[in-house]
């Protein structure tokens, strides 16, 4: 979650059963922060970016967490840009196991750029783009696509991400409207893809958490019930399909 999941705020999860956490999302280029600079005046303090070098932010924020002797995990860094220069920098970095490129940002500054949610619309570009991350980073890739985007197809959008190579495909399968996670959606990518997938949205209990398994995806990821730092259930209490 921009501006709240920082390295401080990871370790309070250090000794959750967490595989991986995720820092950011971060503008990293300079359009993408000049970009932040105008939703922060409309009063989205979270997309500040720290001022001086992007590189070093984030190599500081994964020491953070890589130097608590409890967690065992891989850190991911969820990444806004316009090009792939950044991301792939970012991938360089030791303590980075995973870079995710942020197609799920809906803020218009930053869809506008071409970037964030708006490369849902062009499942094409939005393979050119994680093909040539794949290609050059020194890190896992995944990608953040969000679900129920009206004018989007879900399942042509995963099969882009699957065909470009990248490890995870991380789901936000948002359902307008509705209070709980789309289901269904996770179902129909599980049917189609094969890439490893990490189903979001709506887990705030037992019971989400293994609906979210059961519908097909390989792993899950929380963010809002995890605000507090603190977990509302016990994660190995949820039974994963070992499969992958
Ligand atoms: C305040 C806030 C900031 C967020 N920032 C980001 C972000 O920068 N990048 C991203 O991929 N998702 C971001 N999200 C989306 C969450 O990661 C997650 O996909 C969404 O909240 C649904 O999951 P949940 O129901 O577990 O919260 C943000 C969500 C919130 C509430």
């Amino acid at each position: 979650m921009a501006g709240i999941t920082d390295g401080k705020f990871c370790r309070k999860l250090s000794t959750k059963g967490f595989d991986l956490v995720t820092i950011g999302g971060y503008n990293s280029d300079r359009e993408t922060i000049l970009a932040g600079k105008k939703i922060i005046k409309r009063g989205r303090s979270e997309f500040d970016v720290p001022l001086g070098d992007f590189k070093e932010h984030i190599t500081h924020q994964t020491d953070i967490i890589k130097k608590d002797t409890h967690w065992k995990g891989m850190v991911s860094v969820n990444l806004r840009a316009v090009t792939t220069s950044p991301i792939i920098e970012i991938s360089e970095i030791n303590e980075v196991d995973v870079v995710e490129i942020n197609a799920h940002c809906r803020q218009p500054e930053i869809t506008g750029l071409g970037c964030g949610q708006s490369l849902l619309f062009k499942p094409e570009k939005l393979e050119r783009f994680t093909h040539e991350v794949v290609k050059k980073a020194d890190s896992k890739v995944s990608v953040k696509i969000r679900a129920n985007v009206q004018g989007t197809d879900i399942i042509e959008i995963s099969k882009s991400v699957e065909n470009a190579g990248a490890d995870y495909l991380h789901v936000d399968a948002m359902k307008p409207g509705h209070p709980q996670a789309d289901y269904d959606v996770i179902s129909s990518i599980k049917q189609t893809t094969e890439i490893f997938l990490i189903g979001n949205n709506s887990i705030k209990d037992l019971k989400s958490a293994q609906k979210m398994i059961d519908a097909g995806s390989d792993g899950i990821s929380l963010a809002r019930a995890l605000i507090t730092g603190k977990l509302p259930f016990d994660l190995s209490l949820v039974k994963f399909n070992n499969s992958k």
